[in-house]
């Protein structure tokens, strides 16, 4: 049953309102007042309340916004008889599902009622549709607008459907197994097991005896049968992680499977015939490997037979914004921390930072920042990131001298617009003249180099 609370400090009001509401099927409460309403808006959910705009301790206005801020699902219909339009677009400015004028039929206002009740069955199922179709895709979670990211999304679009290996590579936290789960997602496979073993988190003996199971007494413990993980995901996909550290023994018999598509159990003799598709992710150099004789070259190629790299995070830039946005709001809604967004101070450290870590890192810092905002915006005291100086740039690996120009050329500008707005006692149109730069520039480069009133 609908739930609607309704709060009106005039009893003859909220007399003939539950009357009414509730021979019409509604659960009713009442409250007297803005304080009494609120407190019981907190204690348990309603669809509907219905207040009054004016009432002696605490406006309808504030039980509004109050109610937003506590339960934005809640639609709110404000009711005033002193109402003037400017109060009415107020109200719907901050969140009214709508108002009445009073004096109002009891049909206007039922028939508001049952639209917003409309309104909320909508949302939410658009809101599972949307969920279905994300499982089922397994790639609405993925974001990626730089060039980069389409190129690699074209790929995997392509290769998926095939029963063709994958090889993805890239480094730490770069999105691979969240890549592999898509092409699986996205394969003629979908309905069928999709298994992940890592190559790392196992030894030998006991990886063999995952992935191929063994037969009764294989081991001294082994009291059953054991299937292995190969066989389970019969008609689905394997996806082998770090695969750069699978024993060299076991690569042999990896090959195998690849090659003629069955494998034994261990102590058995009979070949068990299997269609699995795989997937296999590193973030090693395996053509390295190979050099070393730590990896087979064989393998190595029946692995990839569709290779798809992924690229760091720090070479494309465009990705950060929209991950970061992506990841404030999947984590805002997981701690029911309501609608939080980035400063543009914020963003633009995001932007700075090189990201060793990749998504995983950025992923991390913004669940971090959401724990750590109380307010709305996310400012960089809660990003815990630290710029690296000039020096760390100088011997961070990979880091070309196009990039040490801009960062020191980035240093030098903000020192000196530091310097001068200091002598100018804040003045910008002065500094802008000073430093013969136009005054929109000078706007740009305080807002780029975070500079406050304070530097
Ligand atoms: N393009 C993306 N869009 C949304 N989330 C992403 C994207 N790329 C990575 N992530 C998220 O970042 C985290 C790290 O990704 P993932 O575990 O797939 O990395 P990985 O390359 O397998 O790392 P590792 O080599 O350390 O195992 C995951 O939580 C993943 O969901
Ligand atoms: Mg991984």
């Amino acid at each position: 049953m609908s739930t609607i609370l309704v709060i009106d400090d005039k009893d003859s009001m909220r007399e003939m309102l539950t009357a009414s509401l509730t021979s019409e099927g509604y659960d009713v409460e009442v409250a007297g007042s803005g304080d009494v309403g609120i407190a019981r808006s907190k204690e348990k959910h309603f669809d509907v309340i219905l207040t009054d705009l004016k009432m002696p301790d605490i406006s309808g206005m504030e039980v509004l916004t109050q109610v937003k801020e506590h339960d934005p699902e809640t639609a709110v219909i404000v009711m005033t008889a002193y109402g003037t339009i400017e109060t009415a677009v107020e109200a719907m400015k901050r969140g009214a599902f709508d108002f009445l004028q009073k004096p109002f039929d009891i049909d206007h206002l039922q028939m508001l009622v049952e639209r917003a009740l409309e309104n909320q069955r909508l949302v939410a199922e658009n809101l599972l549709l949307r969920e279905e179709l994300a499982q089922s895709l397994g790639f609405s979670e993925i974001i990626g607008a730089s060039e980069k990211m389409v190129d690699v999304s074209r790929l995997v679009q392509k290769v998926s459907p095939s029963d063709t290996a994958v090889l993805l590579t890239g480094e730490s936290g770069t999105g691979k197994e969240l890549f592999a789960r898509a092409i699986h997602s996205l394969s003629g496979r979908k309905n069928k097991p999709y298994i992940t073993i890592n190559c790392a988190a196992i030894p030998g003996e006991l990886l063999e005896n995952e992935l191929f199971g063994s037969e009764r007494g294989a081991f001294t413990s082994s009291h059953a049968r054991k299937m292995g993980k190969f066989e389970i995901a019969d008609g689905g996909t394997v996806f082998l992680d770090e695969i750069g550290d699978l024993e060299f023994s076991l690569q042999a018999k990896l090959l195998r499977v690849l090659q003629e598509h069955s494998f034994e159990r261990l102590g058995g003799n009979k070949p068990i015939e299997v269609d699995v598709r795989v997937i296999a992710a590193t973030n090693q150099n395996l053509q390295e490997a190979i050099g070393k004789q730590k990896f087979r070259e064989d393998l190595f190629y029946r692995l990839s037979v569709f290779p798809i790299h992924i690229p760091p995070l720090r070479e494309r830039q465009d990705d950060i914004v929209p991950l970061a946005n992506h990841f404030v709001e999947k984590y805002s809604r997981r701690m029911k921390k309501g609608e939080k967004s980035l400063s543009r101070e914020a963003i633009v450290i995001l932007e700075r930072y090189h990201w060793p870590g990749n998504v995983r890192e950025l992923e991390n810092t913004i669940e971090r920042s959401i724990i750590l905002t109380e307010g709305k915006k996310i400012k960089p005291e809660h990003l815990a990131i630290r710029l690296p100086s000039s020096e760390d740039i100088r011997l961070r690996e990979g880091a070309g001298l196009r990039e040490v120009g801009q960062y020191a050329q980035a240093q030098a500008e903000r020192g000196m617009i530091v310097r001068v707005l200091g002598q100018t006692h804040g003045n910008k149109r002065k500094t802008a003249e000073i430093l013969k730069i136009d005054y929109t520039t000078l706007f740009e480069k305080i807002k780029k180099y975070t500079i406050d009133g304070n530097s």
